[in-house]
């Protein structure tokens, strides 16, 4: 399963890339502009570099179709690493799956993003994205079973022999990460305060403090060991 990391936050993306932990990052608009990345080309050009080879997600900023294409190729010159994010449907409902297509056939590779169903993701398969992205927050929010739609989506894509990953992002806990992962996500997209978390457990803290004291403890015997040793 690949990490990816949910967020613009160039220290936080340096931090993770550098422990070897992350394999690509992803943004939206909200995101890009929680993290103050107001000027998105200069952003998504800084992280690209930071990431190469690995991919950044960078998301269509219109709800209008024909628009989506002219600023998918757009972000596509910024950099070889950049997957454009293009939504299931627009606001008003009308299907995207037209401009996934004719942006895989540039060989622009999509995120199909904001998918709430397994619907949204044959029909994204069958456009040919490379990555469909499930919201597992808000498919919960909603009431919805995230895990099964994650589960049945992964079957379904393998049964058929669909290449497309599926991400799992809007993630609210760790345990929506343990659980997207035994799902069978392909990836999980995580805002770095949870990698944090994951990382973090109070027992291995204590764990790790005695075996330094113990370790400084053991230094110190041999230490009185060798002094009395000089002096008989
Ligand atoms: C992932 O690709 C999405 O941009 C993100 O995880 C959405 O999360 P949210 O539901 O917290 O906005």
């Amino acid at each position: 399963m690949k990490i990816f990391l949910d967020t613009a936050d160039v220290v936080e993306i340096r931090k993770w890339h550098d422990m070897g932990v992350i394999d690509g990052v992803t943004t939206n608009p909200s995101i890009m502009l929680k993290d103050h990345v107001l000027d998105m080309e200069a952003g998504a050009k800084e992280i690209t570099t930071l990431l190469a080879p690995l991919p950044m997600s960078v998301e269509v900023t219109t709800n209008d179709p024909d628009e989506m294409l002219v600023q998918a190729r757009a972000f596509a010159s910024w950099a070889p690493n950049v997957v454009v994010k293009i939504p299931h449907i627009t606001a008003n409902g009308t299907p995207c799956y037209g401009v996934i297509k004719t942006l895989e056939h540039e060989e622009i590779r999509v995120n199909a993003t904001a998918a709430m169903s397994m619907g949204q993701v044959i029909l994204a398969a069958k456009a040919g994205a490379t990555y469909i992205s499930i919201f597992y927050g808000r498919v919960a929010d909603e009431g919805g079973d995230a895990a099964a739609v994650i589960r049945d989506s992964v079957s379904w894509l393998e049964r058929w022999g669909f290449k497309s990953e599926i991400i799992v992002g809007s993630i609210r806990s760790v345990g929506d990460i343990l659980s997207a992962a035994k799902a069978g996500a392909h990836v999980v997209t995580i805002p770095p305060q949870f990698l944090g978390k994951m990382a973090d457990h109070k027992y291995t803290r204590e764990t790790v403090r005695q075996f330094v004291a113990d370790a400084e403890e053991s230094l110190k015997l041999i230490e009185n060991l060798r002094s009395s040793a000089r002096s008989e």
